[in-house]
């Protein structure tokens, strides 16, 4: 897999709730695509969720193109390791990358039953503060074996931003505001948005920044 040294950071990062920003182009959906078929890959069963808001630039930005899904993947679709049918990509081991669009709040209720044990947002700041808590509220995982150097890091969640938005007063509050770069801080009782939990008590948070949103 060849990621720069910022997208290891994040990729790597003990966090379990990370925010990789920055410039456009910087590598935060490349990011997003390579970590989540190497997570499918090395932990069977893995249900990884990956969201934009709009389905066609889901499709346009993550499926298709040179270094999309599909691009990717050619080679293990080639031998039977990974078969891509229509928004879901399914790996021998019976681990899945769902691509998923959640444009309005309403929309949120498609989700209302899923176990996510990875949820990528890419372009964090196009959603609502109201979906993202909702999703997020979705990520749990049980009768999953981790590899040992996995322990303690799944369910997981990576966002990738852009500055601007209409999300983008929550996400600054939420993973910037009181944490530099690079850093990563407990979370739980902090923000009385989030519902408590233990599952969600034990995150901890990490802000990884090519540029911080303003
Ligand atoms: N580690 C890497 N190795 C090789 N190519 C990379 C790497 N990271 C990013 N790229 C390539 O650089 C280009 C820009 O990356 P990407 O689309 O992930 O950026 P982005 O941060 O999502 O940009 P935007 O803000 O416009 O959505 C893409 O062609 C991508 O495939
Ligand atoms: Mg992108």
């Amino acid at each position: 897999m060849a990621l720069h040294p910022k997208q290891w950071v994040a990729f790597g990062s003990a966090a379990t709730e990370i925010l990789y920003g920055g410039a456009a182009g910087g590598g935060k959906s490349h990011l997003i695509r390579q970590a989540a078929i190497s997570w499918c890959a090395e932990i069977p069963g893995l249900q990884v969720y990956l969201f934009r808001r709009i389905r066609e630039d889901l499709s346009k930005n993550h499926m298709e193109g040179p270094a999309g899904f599909r691009a990717l993947l050619s080679g293990w679709v080639e031998c039977g390791f990974a078969q891509i049918v229509e928004d879901e990509i399914r790996f021998w081991n019976g681990s899945k990358i769902y691509l998923c669009h959640c444009k309005d709040e309403k929309d949120r209720f498609k989700y209302q039953g899923a176990e996510i044990h990875v949820l990528l947002i890419d372009e964090l700041t196009h959603f609502t503060e109201v979906i993202y808590r909702f999703l997020r509220n979705r990520v749990r995982m049980t009768g999953i074996t981790v590899p040992a150097k996995y322990q303690g890091r799944f369910p997981r969640i990576l966002c990738g931003a852009n500055p601007g938005g209409v999300g983008h007063q929550f996400v600054k509050v939420t993973f910037i505001c009181s944490t530099s770069s690079l850093a990563s801080r407990p979370i739980g009782r902090a923000r009385p948005a989030m519902k408590p939990s233990s599952a969600i008590a034990t995150r901890s948070r990490a802000h990884c920044p090519n540029r911080s949103p303003r």
